[in-house]
């Protein structure tokens, strides 16, 4: 779906979560989110925020899990993908502390193996994902599932590609700075979600959106497993969708 600006884009992505977690509600039910960082979402978690603030949607029944964390990295550390959560939406909405996953970013040495089996449990003793958002990095990952990543990929530790650290350098003031590793969800992870949305906007996400909706499917790309997906919806803006 091409919007015609990022803006509106984001309120309609907004209104399909509130719109389940409100169904899920009523049916007594807990709604399963699998959430991403990076610029493309911002604007989806400020529409929610505001929908709590202002219409009394409530989170309480609501259970999160993040894509990924940069390994390694502290939770208070600002380029944290903690950090980033928090700052844009768990600080302001009612979710319960212990609803909240995101990969641990100090986990170290053998522990990392158990440390991402648990998630993936943790995952599916929560009933699922009922909804995934997604962003899509210039190489074609979504979390941080790099070229190469399996289609059966569950939640392990990653080396980021060259680009992938070029284009989280500024925010971490200089490429030295970018951790080399990541934890991340895996692609079967991501597929396993029953809905997933990925937003792409701006014309630089154009050549990468192209290659993801009408290219081969293939672990060089490795968000063109999305075709498969029975109900994925790429959501873009005149610009990322230009090249289609
Ligand atoms: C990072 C995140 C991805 C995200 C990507 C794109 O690499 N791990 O989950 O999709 O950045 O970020 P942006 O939305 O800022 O373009």
């Amino acid at each position: 779906v091409i919007f015609s600006d990022s803006n509106r884009a984001s309120i309609k992505v907004a209104e399909e979560i509130a719109a389940l977690i409100r169904k899920k509600q009523k049916e007594n039910k807990n709604c399963v989110l699998g959430l991403a960082t990076g610029s493309s979402p911002i604007r989806v978690y400020e529409e929610l925020v505001r929908m709590h603030k202002e219409e009394g949607l409530t989170f309480s029944n609501v259970i999160t899990f993040n894509l990924d964390e940069y390994l390694p990295m502290e939770k208070e550390n600002r380029q944290s993908y903690w950090y980033f959560m928090h700052e844009h939406l768990f600080n302001h909405i009612d979710i319960p502390e212990e609803n909240i996953h995101i990969p641990d970013g100090t986990i170290q040495g053998d522990d990392v193996i158990d440390y991402c089996l648990a998630y993936e449990k943790a995952i599916k003793k929560a009933g699922g994902l009922d909804f995934q958002l997604l962003g899509i990095g210039r190489t074609g990952h979504v979390g941080f599932n790099e070229p190469g990543s399996h289609y059966n990929s569950g939640t392990r530790v990653i080396t980021l590609d060259h680009i992938t650290r070029v284009d989280a350098a500024p925010a971490f003031l200089g490429i030295d700075n970018v951790p080399r590793k990541a934890i991340t969800m895996g692609i079967a992870t991501v597929r396993s979600a029953k809905r997933i949305v990925l937003l792409g906007w701006g014309e630089n996400k154009a050549d990468i959106i192209k290659k993801t909706v009408e290219g081969e499917i293939s672990s060089q790309v490795p968000a063109t497993y999305l075709q498969e997906h029975k109900n994925c919806t790429f959501v873009l803006d005149t610009g990322a969708g230009s090249q289609l």
